[in-house]
């Protein structure tokens, strides 16, 4: 499904939207999920591409809980549409409006490419994700070599975490943020 060459030949087309030749691998998949808290019941992932993460979020996450994951990609949308599980919503739109789908998530997973987003859409994701967070939601980025997001995240957020997987092509660098501004 989360396969590499629909993800490399989406990356062909729109390098900058897509950001990254390979998708998330299982490792970092399985940092975010041991995120997740037992008590969560809303999950929304931004820009879950071809699911690389969206799948192993879903069996992992508590059984109550159900995941809205937002993409721009009308390809990724239709890929992502033929899962069939009740607790998954696809939603074709950006990130920078998830509050009109899912207000104060529990939980917010991004792979959104930032290093390649402009000033304006940077700030707008991270302030309008910092705005419809509770003091206890959870923000979880992770990102392929890049820590761009090193200067901009203490200005959304006051509690962050920074961890780093080498199993991940390229590596993956991951921040745990919380306790909005
Ligand atoms: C680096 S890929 C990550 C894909 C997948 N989550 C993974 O980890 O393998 C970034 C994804 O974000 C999507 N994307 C880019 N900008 C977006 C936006 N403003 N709103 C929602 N999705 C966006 C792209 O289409 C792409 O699927």
């Amino acid at each position: 499904m989360a396969n590499w060459l629909t993800f490399l030949g989406a990356y062909i087309k729109d390098p900058k939207n897509i950001g990254a030749i390979t998708p998330t691998s299982r490792y970092v998949a399985r940092r975010v999920i041991r995120q997740i808290p037992a008590t969560a019941r809303t999950i929304v992932e931004y820009g879950p591409g071809n699911g690389a993460v969206t799948l192993p979020v879903l069996k992992g996450m508590p059984r109550s809980a159900k995941l809205i994951a937002i993409e721009r990609n009308p390809a990724f949308v239709e890929t992502l549409k033929k899962v069939r599980s009740a607790k998954l919503q696809v939603v074709h739109g950006n990130a920078q409006d998830a509050a009109k789908y899912a207000k104060k998530p529990d939980v917010i997973l991004s792979a959104l490419p930032f290093n390649s987003f402009p000033e304006s859409l940077k700030h707008e994701i991270l302030a309008n994700t910092a705005k419809n967070m509770r003091k206890d939601s959870k923000f979880v980025v992770y990102l392929q070599y890049s820590r761009v997001l090193e200067d901009y995240l203490p200005q959304y957020f006051s509690a962050i975490e920074h961890e780093y997987e080498p199993r991940n092509l390229p590596p993956s660098h991951l921040y745990i943020c919380s306790g909005p501004r």
